[in-house]
């Protein structure tokens, strides 16, 4: 196969990108797009702050755009992100206790509920774990309404759209540590009390090198019975080429490792402003880091 997507689809596997909805009318961005991805994730347009700027009040404008470039075009779509302690809208972030649970549960069961049918994979809940040595749960207003607050958003996320599969998605996750292993522990006690839960996202934010253990990480989560998703992979510095190849190959080996999402297209698409984390050069061109990635699918 000749591309990302279509190498991908030879083992049942997808590769996706990033899309920010305002780059759509953007010709050489959206080439590449409908050639080499057959995965979509939208980079800030299905986040709360997106979604329902007021509260009760939600707006799909942009998600939709995305959501529709990416199934008229057959691709998937993975839902991006229904909890988050950021990129909350201001009403929500002056909530707490029951009143916030309440406001955060139903934002859920709305957009997961908008979206039904559609969404592969939802990302349910991100970036609730600390860094750290502590395997814990992050502080944020949302930990602080009960530490049930996880589970009651994947119920309400399944109850919405029994179809999609629920995700976990975090970063600094990438190898065996002290934050994996809380959250290897939450997934495992998920499964124990039949809390429904499908996935985990390992966000793959990399600076030069994947960690030696990241194959045997995936494993250990796919074995407890989920499948593994590389969620928003991007790689910074001089052996980019050589790490994108290696976390393509540690995928490519765990039979669960279903996709890899790269948080962007061109080097100029990238939240890491000036470190070139990506497969495509500012004006398009096939990077290094391209060529082993398509060789290791
Ligand atoms: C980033 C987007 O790429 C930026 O455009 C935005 O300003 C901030 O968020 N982890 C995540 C993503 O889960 O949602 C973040 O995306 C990057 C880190």
């Amino acid at each position: 196969a000749t591309t990302l997507g279509a190498a991908a689809a030879q083992s049942g596997r997808n590769f996706g990108t990033a899309v920010a909805a305002q780059k759509l009318g953007d010709s050489t961005y959206v080439n590449i797009l409908n050639t080499e991805f057959n995965s979509v994730t939208a980079e800030n347009e299905m986040k709360w702050d997106a979604t329902e700027p007021n509260r009760g009040q939600f707006n799909y404008t942009s998600g939709d755009r995305i959501l529709n470039h990416a199934l008229n075009n057959g691709k998937q779509v993975r839902g991006h992100a229904l909890l988050w302690h950021q990129q909350q809208p201001r009403w929500a972030q002056g909530l707490s206790g029951s009143d916030l649970r309440q406001a955060a549960i139903n934002h859920v069961t709305q957009v997961a509920t908008h979206y039904r049918g559609k969404i592969h994979s939802w990302d349910v809940v991100n970036e609730a774990f600390a860094d750290g040595g502590s395997g814990g749960r992050r502080d944020s207003n949302l930990q602080r309404t009960g530490n049930d607050w996880i589970e009651a958003a994947f119920r309400a996320a399944r109850a919405a759209d029994p179809n999609a599969k629920l995700c976990y998605n975090d970063y600094n996750t990438d190898g065996i540590n002290a934050k994996s292993t809380g959250i290897y522990n939450m997934v495992r006690d998920f499964k124990a009390r039949g809390v429904p839960i499908d996935c985990v996202g390992i966000q793959s934010h990399l600076s030069n090198n994947a960690p030696s253990d990241y194959q045997a990480n995936l494993q250990r989560f796919a074995d407890l019975g989920v499948d593994v998703q590389i969620t928003e992979l991007d790689i910074s510095g001089s052996n980019q080429a050589n790490a994108f190849g290696a976390v393509t190959r540690a995928c490519m080996a765990v039979a669960r490792c279903t996709g890899i999402t790269v948080w962007g297209i061109r080097d100029t698409d990238s939240w890491r402003t000036g470190e070139n984390p990506l497969l495509f050069t500012g004006s398009g061109a096939k990077k290094p880091a391209y060529n082993q990635v398509l060789d290791a699918l």
